[in-house]
């Protein structure tokens, strides 16, 4: 059998780099595992009829419209697909995929994980201990608010709003929820819907974002609407960092209209606002969402359905997102 060509961009789990090379012709680009830049990008891609990326690789529209007229489809190891300019592989015919729903229970586990390290101070306790300026348990010390009663806020009711609604509920919150759509009463299960955004904002004791990247939602979460979040709301973002105004972010949490705040996800990403770094109420994670075992691996192998798909069997790849 002929064996495709395939530009992988980044390292992958060893199950799924074995599945690849078995049968496809694999180009690794040279140096440490990085996101590509567009002429990395484009020299790598010379020859290849699939390319296998990730958040952070170069694919905007120039890059795209430069790529070898041999690559055929995108396939991203991530459901997000902010990084890719859709339009622009429509316009060239080139199939984009992503790896939708093998990665919601882990990134609504991150989710919850924020929520609670935000309700319970957790990085700052931590940093006490390792700071070695812990002298022994005290009634008042770094006291927390309980999550159990509190109204959990999801804006973004797709499949990882869910999951996490499905934990919240079991610590005892309520659930509110934001969407373009209201969902049908099965999969509502009691939460309560907002079609509009000020209702929904004053709901919050914490707010969960699982809103797309992209200029769409850019800065969604600007001064305006931190003002309308009760005193004290917890916010927490795992979908993108593009979402939030991290100015008006810091400024709310530094002026204590917020109680914290736990980020998953940045702007520019690796680098981080510089503000975030001294702010003792802001928990930071690495992009850590989809990071388990289980979950990367499925992920990789729904990005190899997808390419076998049209590169092998000549089928219509079954994640597709343009
Ligand atoms: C995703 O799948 O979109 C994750 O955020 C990794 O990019």
């Amino acid at each position: 059998m002929r064996r495709p060509t395939l530009l992988q961009t980044r390292s992958l789990p060893e199950a799924v780099e074995a599945r690849a090379a078995r049968d496809y012709e694999i180009r690794r680009p040279e140096g440490p595992d990085r996101a590509l830049d567009s002429a990395s990008l484009l020299h790598a891609a010379e020859g290849c009829e699939g390319i296998l990326c990730a958040a952070g690789d170069a694919l905007d529209a120039a890059t795209i419209a430069a790529l070898p007229d041999s690559v055929r489809i995108i396939a991203t190891f991530s459901v997000g697909t902010d990084h890719i300019a859709l339009d622009a592989a429509r316009a060239r015919g080139i199939a984009v995929t992503n790896t939708p729903e093998v990665l919601s229970v882990a990134t609504a586990e991150i989710a919850m994980l924020l929520i609670l390290m935000c309700a319970r101070r957790a990085g700052e306790a931590e940093r006490l201990l390792r700071a070695r300026e812990w002298m022994g348990w005290a009634p008042t010390q770094l006291m927390g608010v309980t999550l159990e009663g509190k109204r959990l806020g999801i804006l973004g009711m797709g499949r990882i709003g869910r999951e996490l609604a499905r934990m919240a509920r079991g610590m005892g919150m309520a659930i509110h929820y934001r969407n373009r759509t209201r969902l049908p009463p099965a999969e509502e299960e009691g939460a309560t819907f907002h079609a509009e955004d000020d209702a929904f904002l004053a709901s919050c004791d914490v707010l969960s974002m699982h809103i797309p990247g992209g200029e769409a939602t850019r800065h969604w979460l600007d001064s305006a609407r931190i003002a309308r979040l009760p005193r004290g709301a917890i916010v927490v973002n795992t979908g993108r960092g593009t979402t939030v105004d991290d100015a008006a972010l810091c400024e709310a949490l530094r002026a204590g209209h917020l109680r914290a705040a736990g980020l998953d996800v940045f702007t520019g990403e690796p680098a981080i606002f510089e503000g975030y770094y001294s702010a003792p109420n802001v928990t930071l994670l690495p992009h850590l969402g989809s990071a388990t075992v289980e979950t990367r691996d499925a992920m990789g192998l729904r990005c190899l359905e997808n390419l076998d798909a049209l590169l092998i069997h000549g089928t219509e790849p079954p994640h597709r997102a343009a």
